[in-house]
């Protein structure tokens, strides 16, 4: 980002531009992914959407493509071993490359500690840390020979601050964390750069249950929040844009936290 002139080196375009790059967003059929999707679309990428239903998924790659945007579904579950392999292989067959990698699809099990079972740890974990390392360490090697790459995980402030009932949630959100920074020194070498972002609370499916179960949650939610609010999905994708654009370039490591103040507040 050096030469040229002040307007052309830090336009939006030159700083935030996606134009000929590849990314794969997953579970961007609804809620954080599908917005940070569509911002990694607007900005000129080709964004493989991923989820498990393949309905909704050609709907959503649908409206982009609509819009003149480039989209492509992949219908995976990311628990599933040799299906991120796979998934990561077809991307850069169909594509050529693979620059980005938001690896955001996520599960919960929402019960007391001492009542969880083998079976609920190990779902959360391998849909929440598991897939996350896989999806990585599948997209690192075509970015090492490719010469870089972005690599973003949605973590959670759950990583830091926990309700009761989410041992195997808030157990990977951490986990992803020590990810993040192994990877980040490893790969810094190779060009590709390894962050994760960690939303405070925005208004999705995934916390729809908590919400219709405990009808104060909101509300309580919001009133711990300095900014009073929960996030809109368009307020994280902003974040996840800047760690996948060259604006980010020397950014890597990094936990960026987008909650409204909620984690420095007491
Ligand atoms: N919303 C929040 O307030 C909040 C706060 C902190 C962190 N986060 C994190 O942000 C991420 C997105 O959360 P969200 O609230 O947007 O969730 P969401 O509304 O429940 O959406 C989850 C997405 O992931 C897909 N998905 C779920 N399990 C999958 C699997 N095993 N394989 C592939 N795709 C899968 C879903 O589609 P299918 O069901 O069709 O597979 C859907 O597209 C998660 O990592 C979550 O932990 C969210």
């Amino acid at each position: 980002m050096t030469g040229g002139s002040i307007a052309q080196r830090l336009s939006p375009a030159s700083l935030f531009g996606l134009a000929g790059r590849v990314a794969l967003v997953t579970g961007s059929s609804r809620g954080l992914g599908w917005a940070m999707a569509q911002a990694l679309a607007a900005a000129g990428a080709t964004v493989a959407l991923n989820a498990r239903n393949a309905e909704t998924l050609a709907s959503r790659a649908a409206e982009l493509t609509r819009e003149g945007l480039k989209a492509a579904a992949l219908c995976f579950d990311v628990a599933d071993p040799s299906a991120c392999d796979a998934a990561v292989a077809q991307v850069v067959e169909q594509h050529g490359r693979l620059d980005i990698l938001i690896a955001n699809a996520a599960t919960t099990v929402r019960k007391p500690a001492l009542e969880q079972t083998d079976e609920d740890w190990a779902r959360v974990i391998a849909t929440d840390l598991t897939a996350g390392f896989r999806l990585a360490r599948a997209v690192a090697r075509h970015m090492a020979d490719a010469g870089g790459g972005r690599i973003i995980f949605t973590s959670s402030i759950n990583g830091m601050v926990v309700r009761p009932g989410m041992v195997g949630y808030a157990s990977a959100k951490t986990g992803l964390f020590g990810l993040v920074r192994v990877l980040a020194v490893e790969l810094a070498p190779m060009g590709i750069t390894v962050n994760a972002i960690a939303p405070g609370y925005f208004l999705t499916d995934g916390n729809a249950a908590t919400r219709q179960s405990d009808t104060g949650f909101e509300a309580r939610i919001a009133s711990r929040t300095p900014m009073g609010r929960w996030g809109t999905p368009d307020e994280l994708a902003t974040a996840a844009l800047y760690l996948a654009s060259p604006a980010s370039g020397y950014a890597t490591g990094s936990i960026v936290t987008v909650d409204g103040g909620l984690t420095v507040a007491i």
